[in-house]
């Protein structure tokens, strides 16, 4: 019987007694019985020793030594998924462990397994104890020299970093290949592949200078579908170092498509491995949405090179801090390679779809929350795309370019470090200069808030006036909320549409009016433009205004906007009379431009 599962809290967060700074291993694939032996530089990070406890679930032990010498069975133990060394030396020292795990007979697909004959890894979140006894968590980070053996079967063998050499095993049909990783990388991103796979190869060179060999492998067959996942990925490459300045810092870049995979893609150290739907695309059997979804999530998981990989989480928590971050990321490559009003418009879709109903319902939690049991179930929208909304709301509220210098000093201070929610947002406002302690408030508070609008206009003394009420739902576990810090972009519009004043408005408080002066006109609101908040918008407005804004409203995704909520507006009699008209002349409503097909 395994134990009950037990809460895991933020607060208790405590780093681990050693540090592991570098790890030489060995893995002998075979489908029943791969080896592993590992050789971990271990220091204490104080002078008060004590026990040594690493993470291994499954795993047959098959010694373990510390600097050379083989250690009495009296010296460890393992049992409850961890091997305790007793009394480890209180200097640095070197501590080998020879493991092994069964991968054909791991069908949870989390840590080494086979699939379709490849060997290949998934190790996010948990998975490396499920492959070697180590601290299996993202704050410890190891440089790693990976050497790996395999029978002729399996020609191709693929690590994280950069390939040192290899060659036949003499007096075998083995072979082997050295892999070595200068970025130091927590368990999570480690990654291995071995198989008879089929690739295709081009390059890229850096503005840095470095020419770095990218490599698609694939099952056979497979590899007269995978040009546009090569050209999204130097178009990624380009892209990451335009925007935000970020080179990247490998000599080869490999991703690994296979069909048996849990994520839809995960961001190894230099070597991505994809579920291939995301990768095999040709004109004959992929449609326009495969293919922006192929770019998409290229991108998405090239950019966890620097925010994920460079920079990783110090706990599971801050799950949101490279995953928010790098949707952000991909959300803006996506925009600026298309359209940014229709990829904010499907965005909008998206997170009303996903995210809203959780946010309101009973698994609502925080963008970052407090505790968790289980962290594989915080892979959620919550996470991945309100995270995002949030690092778009920083954007809006310090300005794109105060934005690259608040991520630039980002990317300096925290380098090659486990980094948290606080020391982003330090970096935000140390470079904005900006008091962000009320933002904060997005990451521990769930819930969708709801903001009324009531807008009035004096012709006397030629003001307008919005007044915003705020109001956020309890959740389970916070049954009274706070108001949000919220910026709402707006403008003022003239009866044709042009903007007589724009600007944001922040609201913090409960309740706050805004007034605007010189109006003698009452103007058209046009507020929340691109969905600058993830809210829920109330207010009163006639049909005609929505016609209005559907025809005029500057702000591409409220004139879009404003098309849903008058759909929505329809009367129940419209839509039973919309439904009665016959098929065929209905088909032909609908093949018009949306607006001429309302009644
Ligand atoms: N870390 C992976 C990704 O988001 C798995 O979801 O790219
Ligand atoms: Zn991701």
């Amino acid at each position: 019987m395994t134990a009950a599962p037990k809460t895991i809290y933020l607060k208790d967060y405590t780093p681990t007694p050693y540090a592991i700074q570098h790890v030489e291993m060995t893995v002998k694939l075979d489908a029943q019985d791969t080896r592993i032996t590992t050789k971990l530089s271990v220091a204490p990070r104080s002078n008060h020793p004590s026990p040594l406890v690493l993470d291994g679930e499954g795993l047959a032990l098959h010694g373990v030594a510390i600097d050379g010498k083989p250690l009495f069975e009296s010296a460890y133990s393992c049992k409850d998924n961890k091997l305790t060394i007793h009394n480890p030396p209180n200097a640095a020292f070197s501590l080998e462990i020879s493991q092994g795990c069964n991968p054909s007979a791991n069908t949870a697909l989390s840590g080494l397994y086979v699939s379709n004959g490849i060997f290949c890894t998934q190790m996010e979140a948990e998975g490396f104890r499920r492959f070697a006894f180590f601290y299996d968590r993202p704050d410890v980070m190891a440089t790693y020299r990976v050497r790996l053996e395999a029978a002729s079967e399996l020609p191709v063998l693929l690590a994280n970093g950069n390939p040192v050499e290899s060659g036949k095993i003499s007096g075998s049909n083995r072979h082997f290949a050295v892999w070595d990783d200068p970025h130091p990388k927590p368990t999570y991103l480690f990654a291995l592949v071995g198989g008879d796979l089929a690739s295709i190869h081009d390059n890229f060179t850096t503005s840095e200078g470095r020419k770095v060999a990218l490599g698609i492998y694939v099952e056979k067959g497979k590899e007269n579908a995978c040009a546009w996942a090569m050209e999204s990925l130097k178009a990624s490459m380009a892209w990451d170092e335009r925007r935000f300045g970020r080179a990247y810092d490998l000599d080869v870049f490999n991703i690994v498509a296979v069909s048996d995979f849990n994520f839809g893609a995960m961001e190894n150290k230099g070597l991505n491995i994809f579920n291939d739907k995301y990768i095999l695309a040709r004109p004959e059997i992929a449609t326009d949405s495969d293919y922006l979804n192929i770019e998409r999530i290229i991108a998405h998981e090239y950019f966890h090179n620097w925010t994920g990989d460079r920079i990783t989480c110090r706990d599971w928590f801050q799950l949101c801090l490279k995953e928010g971050l790098t949707v952000f990321r991909d959300q803006e490559f996506t925009g600026d390679m298309r359209s940014h009003s229709v990829k904010r418009i499907e965005d909008v879709k998206s997170l009303r779809i996903r995210q809203f109903p959780e946010d309101q319902g009973p698994l609502s939690h925080p963008v970052r929350p407090s505790s968790y049991m289980e962290i594989n179930n915080f892979y959620t929208a919550t996470v991945y795309d309100k995270g995002a909304e949030l690092c778009r709301m920083l954007q809006t509220l310090i300005g794109k370019d105060t934005f690259r210098k608040a991520m630039d000093l980002y990317f300096a201070r925290h380098d090659g470090e486990a980094a948290t929610i606080e020391d982003f947002l330090a970096c935000m406002a140390d470079a904005s200069g900006r008091d962000l302690s009320h933002f904060a408030r997005w990451y521990q508070q769930a819930g969708t808030p709801i903001v009324e609008v009531e807008e009035s206009h004096d012709g006397k003394s030629d003001t307008f006036q919005i007044k915003l009420t705020q109001k956020t739902p309890p959740t389970p576990g916070q049954p009274t909320k706070l108001p949000q810090h919220l910026p709402l972009a707006y403008a003022l519009l003239d009866d044709v549409g042009r903007n007589v004043k724009n600007g944001l408005i922040e609201l913090r408080q409960e309740s706050e009016a805004f007034t605007f002066d010189g109006l003698p006109r009452r103007p058209h609101l046009s507020l929340n433009r691109g969905f600058s908040a993830p809210i829920e918008l109330k207010e009163n407005v006639s049909t005609e205004e929505l016609l209005f804004r559907m025809g005029h409203d500057s702000d591409s995704f409220n004139r879009w906007d404003a098309a849903q909520k008058l759909g929505m507006k329809l009367k129940p009699e419209k839509q039973a009379r919309i439904r009665r008209i016959p098929r065929e002349r209905h088909a032909a409503a609908c093949a018009m431009p949306s607006s001429r097909c309302l009644p």
